[in-house]
């Protein structure tokens, strides 16, 4: 699939379906405490996503069982709500969403810490956030998609942290995942120029130690190889003239 380039209308409903979803982080990170399920969060979010009148994009996508991505400590991505397991004090949790409004996908992801976590947990979770906004400072019209992935790479591996390579971002639109891949590394070709009406799901997965990753045999949950923690961050974004526009984050 080639990469496509939205009309002001379709700009419209991206836009509202990453309102809306920007509304699920939020109430979906006040119910992040000890105690709670994975299975409460992920209950929650789609029914909040319902009662939009939108459809959880990632619930039987591929065969994902769930409407939210929770995925605890050394769990990168894709974890899967379970009843049985409790969010402990000192945890840090990945929800990664999605939604579709009038046909047009919206896709972001945020790490939580739960109560009180360790300096290091915390200086991973932030560290991973603003390793996308120094990516998207190159997410302009005239610049290439890799300037972006070299930005949020170097950026992480500043730190010495392991920046995941198996997994990408990639373009978003009537498909969840559209043309182009979006490394969160540096490459060594410069990837496609970037025009007015991409719009791209930019999502660094950042782990404290290596960043070689492993699968469980639920066929889903993406564990670091060497059990150290990890962090998710995830917005999608408009290619404007200008800046770019977070569709999913307003503030
Ligand atoms: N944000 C993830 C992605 O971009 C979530 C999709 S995985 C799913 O790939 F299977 F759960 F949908
Ligand atoms: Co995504």
């Amino acid at each position: 699939m080639s990469v496509t380039v939205k009309s002001a209308k379709e700009i419209e409903y991206m836009r509202e379906a990453g309102r809306l979803l920007e509304i699920v982080h939020d109430e979906l990170a006040k119910m992040i405490k000890p105690g709670i399920s994975t299975l409460d969060i992920d209950r929650e979010g789609e029914k909040m996503i319902r009662s939009f009148g939108c459809v959880p994009n990632f619930l039987n996508y591929n065969g994902y069982p769930a409407s939210i991505c929770v995925s605890v400590n050394d769990e990168v991505v894709h974890g899967i709500p379970k009843k049985n397991r409790i969010l402990k004090e000192g945890d840090i949790v990945s929800l990664d969403a999605g939604l579709i409004y009038h046909g047009f996908h919206s896709d972001a992801a945020r790490t939580h810490g739960v109560g009180r976590i360790s300096p290091e947990a915390q200086k991973l979770i932030d560290v991973t956030r603003e390793s996308f906004f120094k990516g998207i400072e190159f997410a302009r019209a005239d610049h290439h998609l890799h300037e972006i992935s070299s930005a949020i790479g170097n950026y992480a591996e500043s730190f010495g942290y392991g920046v995941v390579r198996d997994m990408v971002g990639h373009g978003i639109g009537k498909a969840l995942h559209e043309d182009p891949q979006i490394p969160n590394f540096p490459q060594k070709r410069r990837g496609i120029r970037l025009v007015p009406g991409m719009t791209l799901a930019i999502e660094p997965m950042i782990d404290a130690g290596t960043y070689e990753i492993e699968w469980l045999d639920d066929d889903w949950t993406v564990v670091t190889a060497d059990g150290s923690l990890s962090a998710h961050y995830e917005n999608t974004i408009l290619i404007t003239d200008g800046a770019p526009e977070i569709l999913t984050l307003s503030k």
